[in-house]
């Protein structure tokens, strides 16, 4: 089955075609002009998703060797997101579902970031637990089966690339701060400064990152003369970064170990943190754990994992009405 999957949900327009499985193309255009604004500007988003996403849908059918024609089913992404880009990518889905005569498929992408981990890895198998971390959500799923989720924490604040980000603009990095102060934390030493693990006290799996973000603030505050040195803006990013991963690390460890699962899957844009990623490693050889992180190009927004998400969902539960609509906020994509 050839299905075309679309993704518009931020500031990626993203399409990508997939055959039984085999995902044969993903192309994904990324709006780098709103890091002059330090955060993408939805209006501006919205537009430049309508300027481009008949070319990137072009170049993903070109990718594949396939031509509209070929495809069997569209998915698009429906929600959670900026409504207005959302629209752009749902609209033209339905309308080339309509235009083809073939279903079309409306796709939660929270639940495309969970099987983004079956692009890659054919050896995760359920029930597993998944950890979402991306700019909006910061999440803990236990995955029973497909369309079978438990919710088992959320963020009560800031989303963990949020607090990146913020933390980010805070020292004068670009905008996504998250890979920039990977990238610092590198050449920093993360135990220059102890920034607060908050949360670990508590017996739930609920995450709270505000105070991380407002206690750097606070630091440099105190410290703003020393914002001009490398080495100091060095060992805030690695500081700061331990102290995210250890509570990344510690609820996810503590999820496994309630629910007594074998598998885990680490998605969503904050995934490709090169720290989280080791941590993550050890956590699952410590526990004899199978893990599935995905590469980077299906870690961030991408259509791939609709595409992919898509071909599961109609191949379950067949496909959407046409009166889907796009939605901004929700945590809930369970039957
Ligand atoms: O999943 P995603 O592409 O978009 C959302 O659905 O939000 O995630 C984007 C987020 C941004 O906050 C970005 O700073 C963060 O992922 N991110 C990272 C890294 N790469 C991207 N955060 C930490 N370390 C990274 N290497
Ligand atoms: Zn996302």
């Amino acid at each position: 089955m050839l299905v075309l999957g679309i993704e518009s949900s931020c500031d990626e327009t993203s399409a990508a075609v997939i055959s039984d499985s085999a995902l044969l193309s993903n192309v994904i255009s990324s709006q780098l002009f709103h890091s002059r604004f330090g955060g993408v500007v939805p209006e501006l988003a919205s537009r430049e998703h309508l300027r481009i996403i008949t070319p990137i849908v072009q170049k993903a059918l070109a990718d594949g060797n396939v031509t509209d024609r070929d495809i069997e089913v569209c998915a698009a992404t429906s929600g959670p997101g900026l409504i207005g880009s959302l629209l752009v990518g749902l609209n033209f889905g339905k309308g080339f579902a309509l235009s083809h005569d073939i279903p079309f498929v409306a796709v939660h992408h929270l639940e495309a970031h969970i099987f983004s981990a079956f692009l890659e890895h054919d050896n995760l198998s359920f029930p597993f637990i998944a950890l979402i971390v991306s700019g909006g959500h910061t999440l803990l799923y236990l995955v029973k089966d497909f369309g079978r989720y438990e919710k088992l924490g959320r963020t009560r604040d800031d989303a963990a690339g949020e607090a990146f980000d913020k933390v980010a603009k805070m020292l004068g990095l670009p905008y996504p701060g998250g890979p920039e102060i990977d990238r610092r934390a590198r050449h920093g030493n993360p135990t220059f400064h102890e920034f607060p693990r908050a949360g670990l006290s508590n017996d739930d799996l609920d995450f709270s990152f505000s105070g991380i973000k407002t206690s750097v603030l606070y630091f440099l505050r105190d410290h703003t003369e020393r914002l001009q040195s490398e080495s100091f803006i060095n060992d805030v990013s690695a500081s700061f970064q331990r102290a995210m991963i250890d509570i990344l690390v510690e609820k996810t460890r503590r999820a496994v170990e309630r629910t007594g699962v074998k598998s885990l899957a680490v998605v969503g844009g904050v995934s490709a943190n090169s720290e989280l990623q080791a941590r993550m490693k050890e956590l699952a050889s410590a526990l004899g754990l199978t893990l599935a992180i995905p590469s980077l190009q299906y870690s961030t927004d991408n259509a791939a994992m609709i595409a992919k998400t898509g071909e599961l969902l109609y191949t379950r539960t067949g496909r959407s009405m046409f009166d889907a609509t796009a939605f901004a906020r929700s945590e809930d994509f369970s039957d």
